[in-house]
């Protein structure tokens, strides 16, 4: 079953328009669909959605590490936990290049909410169009470093180069063929790292999906999914990409 995660980063303004979207979004879906859709608001709408929308699953954009103390502006497992969020992504190139998040941080965030038995999604990619496998695989050794095997059916690692997402200047999107051989190298160096219990991670494509290219990206052999930015915004096109994973 392929999945899609739908990350709306710093959007909607309001909770009235973060309710309508997730309104929308449900009302557009058949039952089998939430099996395979995870949906990523800001933290602040996370609680009201979770109590509204039982059937979606909803995770938060990210987290940290502490349990609790002086970390101010930051947000706990628990405190996720306590508002019914079962998944968290980690390391997203955003969180990386803006907010400065390295490999070790990242990798720090990772092992708390695999300890705490969250579902966690982590992201890796390159910077620049033309750069080499080596960066994505470099920075997906260190991210995943000393995870424990046992956790990894809950780990889902996400390849999106910087350069392919939507809102970087001049974006398109990678081709398939291309981002599934990258895949393909990152699953190589999973098994490499973890031996067989590597084959439960799941690895997801992301950068400028959309309802036309989806299905060209899920189709490949070793792509198990899509985390979808811009286009999650928009119910009717991100529903045809949640289609696009039957
Ligand atoms: P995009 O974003 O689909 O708008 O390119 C992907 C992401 O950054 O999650």
């Amino acid at each position: 079953m392929k999945l899609i995660v739908g990350n709306w980063k710093l959007n909607p303004s309001t909770l009235n328009e973060a309710v309508a979207l997730a309104s929308g979004v449900n009302y557009a879906l058949k039952v089998e669909d939430f099996e395979r859709m995870v949906l990523l608001p800001p933290f602040i709408f996370l609680e009201e959605l979770a109590k509204k929308f039982k059937q979606i699953v909803w995770g938060a954009q990210d987290v940290f590490w502490e349990a609790r103390g002086a970390y101010t502006g930051e947000v706990s497992l628990a405190m996720l936990k306590d508002a019914g969020v079962t998944w968290v992504l980690i390391g997203h190139s955003e969180r990386r290049r803006i907010f400065g998040e390295s490999d070790e941080d990242v990798n720090k965030k990772i092992k708390a909410a695999l300890a705490q038995d969250f579902n966690v999604i982590a992201a890796v990619g390159e910077l620049q169009r033309g750069d080499g496998a080596d960066e994505v695989v470099d920075s997906f050794k260190k991210s995943a470093a000393g995870l424990d095997p046992a956790d990894l059916a809950r780990l889902t690692v996400a390849y999106e180069p910087v350069w392919a997402i939507s809102t970087t200047p001049g974006a398109q999107a990678d081709s398939p063929a291309r981002s599934n051989q990258i895949i393909g190298e990152l699953k190589h160096t999973a098994f490499k790292m973890f031996g067989e219990p590597s084959k439960k991670i799941r690895f997801l494509y992301g950068g400028s999906v959309t309802s036309e290219n989806a299905l060209k990206f899920l189709s490949q052999p070793y792509i198990d999914g899509a985390l979808v930015g811009g286009a999650s915004l928009l119910v009717e096109e991100f529903t045809t990409i949640i289609s696009s994973a039957n």
